[in-house]
């Protein structure tokens, strides 16, 4: 499944640059070498590293 059609990102590439890079949202998309676009999945994405951080203190 897309998260971001703009950059053809699927959600599974999401989480591996945030696994990778969880700092940002702006790291998430640089680790692809792109950036947002008309920024619709930028409140996904957010979410998506809020729940890894949280995922991640919880362990
Ligand atoms: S859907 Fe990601 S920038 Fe448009």
């Amino acid at each position: 499944m897309y998260v971001c059609n703009c950059n053809a990102l699927t959600e599974k590439q999401i989480r591996e640059a945030i696994a990778k890079r969880p700092r940002d949202a702006d790291a998430v998309y640089r680790y692809y070498d792109c950036q947002p676009q008309c920024g619709r999945c930028v409140c996904e994405v957010r979410e998506m590293l809020k729940q890894a951080r949280e995922a991640k203190a919880a362990a």
